[in-house]
């Protein structure tokens, strides 16, 4: 017998042994409870002006030989259709606060250029403006969310911009509109009003900004969504001061930003991380539950009814750039680190929907935790795009709560929830239960109790590979891709799942 062999038939024993040892998970879905509808708008997406995100991602232009709509590439179209984005956040991202919108309507000949100062410095020709993103949006089917330039703009600009894109009557903007070839307003519901202003959107105080909201969203008509630029993590005074200064009927929305960065000089590798690496990642992105409870009790201050939404606007994986690419184009591979990270992240958005109504994964095409990378021709489905897929069945869904004491992950002496898990309860009935198993090496089982559901039928599909460093190339597209799951029993109502390490499952049951 070859060693290897030996080796891999002890390892195999090795796991058993461990997984038999583990205790099983209860799960209890709480059915009796009242609970929220899982707002589709948590599923969203994110394209700035950054790097191939726009132009190369999105867009190639109508004289490209890849096959496009109006310049718009027809491959990311269908995929994103077929994701079901519910809203794209658009045009930054820090360019949002750099960015003037009437640069990019009229004649594309006669459009300026600047530069783009966040993202490595290169000239932006301003050939994909508004008509273009509202455009492209209609072909996505997918809700536009415009993030208003505070920090170099103007009132008058937004207020101007709000017109443009959303006034049916004659009007200066209007008539502008329709000069630029569009009679009918798109009629544009969510507006950021700037992004980041504590950094890169204007370096401002919270109670200077809460100002500067107020202004502007003076000037822009009332049953629009608006939404403050929020904190950044944990920046709970910065929540607090926006709800304190700001009268609630003003406020759309409240964002908060946090990226999975173990250290901001140095992120760690996109693909050939270690186990140390992933750890700390887990770590980082799974602190998402505590920022969203505690910036959920901040507002429960202020607005008890939960009138206003906390908006993820920005979450994400966040490396060093692949190799030979601009570090100012934030380009990574994606793994199934990252596929751990999603299912992980957006169950906790799932579980908090009474209060998080919005998020935007960053970004969608290129650029950082991304659903598709392209290149030239060429697209690809990330496994992120896989777990955003089969989360997609939550959209709209009315929340199950449920409640469990999650095994741990424990690596060099320190120990992070294991599994993590939300369900729902779909228009038609069907019961959707996502399970995610953070741990490295281990399998986890759990036990589900859905004997009052009135359950006939369970399937379920899973997204897992041999190594936690495993990724879709542009070489080998279809490595990880979701297949059908059948680690499960159905024991009288009991469901026993053993969930491998490292794996997203989505079951359904009808
Ligand atoms: O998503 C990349 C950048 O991260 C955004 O432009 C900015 O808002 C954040 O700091």
């Amino acid at each position: 017998m070859k060693k290897s062999f030996l080796i891999a038939i002890l390892f195999a024993i090795c796991n058993q042994l461990t997984f038999a040892q583990k205790e099983t998970t209860i799960v209890t879905l709480k059915t009796d409870q009242k609970a929220p509808i899982i707002n589709k708008h948590i599923y969203g997406h994110f394209a700035e002006h950054l790097g191939r995100s726009i132009y190369g991602g999105f867009f190639v232009g109508d004289t490209s030989k890849i096959p496009n709509t109006n310049g718009v590439r027809n491959d990311v179209v269908k995929a994103l259709k077929e994701l079901k984005i519910p809203n794209l956040r658009w045009p930054g991202g820090c360019f949002a606060d750099t960015y003037h919108w009437k640069d990019g309507i009229g004649p594309k000949e006669n459009r300026p250029t600047i530069v783009n100062q966040w993202w490595g410095g290169v000239t932006e020709d301003n050939s994909f403006g508004t008509h273009d993103f509202l455009n492209m949006c209609e072909l996505l089917e997918t809700e536009p969310y415009i993030s208003g330039n505070v920090g170099s703009g103007s009132v008058q600009e937004l207020s101007d911009w709000v017109q443009y894109t959303n006034f049916t009557g004659k009007s200066p903007m209007s008539d502008l509109r329709k000069q630029n070839g569009r009679t009918e307003p798109w009629k544009v519901k969510f507006w950021g009003i700037g992004n980041e202003a504590w950094g890169c959107g204007g370096n401002m105080k919270p109670e200077y900004y809460a100002g500067e909201y107020r202004k502007y969203t003076t000037f822009m008509p009332d049953g629009l969504t608006r939404i403050a630029s929020g904190a950044s993590s944990d920046d709970y005074k910065w929540t607090e001061t926006l709800l304190k200064d700001i009268p609630l009927k003003m406020l759309g929305g409240v964002a908060i930003h946090h990226y999975a960065v173990i250290d901001w000089n140095k992120k760690g590798a996109d693909v050939d991380f270690t186990e140390d690496l992933y750890f700390k990642t887990m770590k980082e992105a799974l602190k998402m539950e505590e920022l969203v409870t505690k910036h959920s009790a901040v507002m429960d201050k202020y607005d008890a009814d939960k009138k206003i939404d906390l908006v993820v606007d920005e979450w994400g994986g966040w490396y060093d750039v692949q190799k030979d690419t601009n570090p100012g184009f934030l380009y990574q591979q994606n793994t199934m680190r990252d596929a751990v990270l999603a299912g992980a992240t957006l169950n906790i958005f799932n579980n908090h929907a009474d209060r998080v109504r919005m998020a935007n994964l960053a970004q969608c095409v290129n650029v950082l935790q991304a659903v598709i990378l392209t290149d030239k021709a060429k697209m690809i489905l990330t496994p992120t795009y896989h777990v955003m897929k089969m989360y997609s069945v939550h959209q709209d869904a009315k929340l199950i709560p449920v409640s469990f004491n999650s095994p741990l992950y424990t690596f060099n002496g320190e120990s992070l929830p294991a599994v993590s898990v939300s369900a729902s309860k779909d228009k038609n009935g069907l019961v959707h239960i996502s399970l995610v198993n953070v741990d490295a090496k281990n399998k986890n089982k759990v036990e589900i109790d859905i004997s009052n559901l009135g359950i006939k039928n369970v399937s379920g599909t899973i997204l897992t590979s041999s190594k936690l460093q495993d990724h879709n190339s542009f070489d080998v597209p279809n490595k990880i891709v979701p297949v059908a799951f059948k680690g499960f029993e159905n024991k009288k109502g009991k469901l026993e799942i053993a969930i491998p390490p490292f794996s997203v499952i989505t079951l359904e049951a009808k």
